[in-house]
């Protein structure tokens, strides 16, 4: 029997962006998901998914998710009709979308995979499997949810369109900052929506030129805020980058209401996070009484809410 983890994830800066070698900013959440693999008599592979979850977020993943495992199998040479094992998932990352849930489960099988058969694998190589086991999920990822996974921490990130080695630093914060991601219960199809917007940005190059140019002086500024460890224009700033995501197409009614429910408690800033159209927002909530405030005021509107820290 092994085991094996991956982290949850939220992205600071940069989700669509990212897909076009933009740089983006994400942090590693607190929670995270576990595999554990057990040899077992049977004729292939079982799966026992016990993590929390939004609901019906398995159900209706469960396709993608087989063609994942297979993905992973695949990478690591590894047949289940030859080596029949049972797959448990658990841990306390809520399996939801926006916080990385598919990468931190493929991150955490290909660890656990790895020292179940003493493949000797190292971070790097991990972190390639379970950008393999993504593309099961959504068939372009950027990779950017899978490097979290495996390598935790504050990140800066920029996808290699030539799809050679992907720029990976880590950021260092001056502490921890309290955020809140506010649930709108919604799962949307990250491949749906990257497609709804590379088809936009086809029908419309000038306006998808002039964000990009947006986006990338923002998400400059982005990064010297949070190292000079400027809240205040981290938090303007991701309010700006809001904007940019409003004008691509990928919010919704209900990422409307938790943007402007947070930022009305007094949040220093709040955006969608991850794919859009449903999944998850992000407020930015130094401050336990803040956060606290944040949370209350999305759970007054009947929504979850999750308070935890980026730069852990
Ligand atoms: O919804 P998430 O947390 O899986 O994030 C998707 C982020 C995108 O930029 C929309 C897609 C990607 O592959 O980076």
């Amino acid at each position: 029997m092994s085991e094996g983890h991956g982290y949850g994830k939220t992205i600071l800066f940069g989700e669509h962006f990212v897909v076009y070698g933009r740089p983006a900013i994400a942090s590693a959440l607190g929670s995270k998901t576990t595999a554990r693999v057990e040899r077992i008599r049977a004729k292939d592979y079982e799966l026992v998914d016990n993590r929390p979850e939004t609901p019906n977020y398995k159900k209706e993943k469960f396709e993608e998710q087989k063609k994942s495992l297979e993905n992973i199998f695949k990478a690591m040479n590894i047949d289940p009709k030859k080596n029949p094992l049972r797959i448990t998932f658990g841990g306390d990352l809520k399996a939801a979308s926006g916080v990385g849930a598919s990468a931190a489960s493929c991150a955490a099988l290909a660890r656990a995979l790895n020292q179940e058969f003493e493949l000797g694998l190292n971070d790097e190589k991990i972190n390639e499997i379970a950008y393999e086991g993504e593309k099961g999920y959504h068939g372009t990822p950027s990779g950017i949810d899978n490097t979290a996974a495996v390598f935790g921490g504050l990140i800066w990130f920029v996808k290699n369109s030539e799809g050679g080695p992907n720029t990976m630093d880590r950021l260092n914060l001056k502490k921890p900052v309290e955020i809140v991601l506010g649930n709108t219960g919604i799962t949307s199809s990250t491949t749906e929506v990257v497609g709804d917007v590379k088809k936009a940005k086809e029908e419309n190059p000038e306006k998808f030129e002039r964000i990009f140019d947006e986006y990338n002086k923002l998400v400059n500024a982005a990064k010297s805020s949070l190292l000079k460890f400027d809240l205040k224009k981290t938090g303007e700033l991701m309010d700006k980058n809001h904007e940019l995501l409003q004008e691509i197409g990928v919010s919704c009614d209900e990422l409307e209401l938790l943007v402007n429910t947070a930022r009305e408690s007094g949040a220093f800033g709040a955006k969608l996070t991850g794919t859009g159209r449903g999944g998850l927002m992000i407020a930015l909530t130094p401050g336990g009484e803040l956060q606290n405030r944040v949370a209350e005021a999305i759970e007054g509107e009947s929504f979850s809410a999750l308070k935890t820290r980026i730069g852990v």
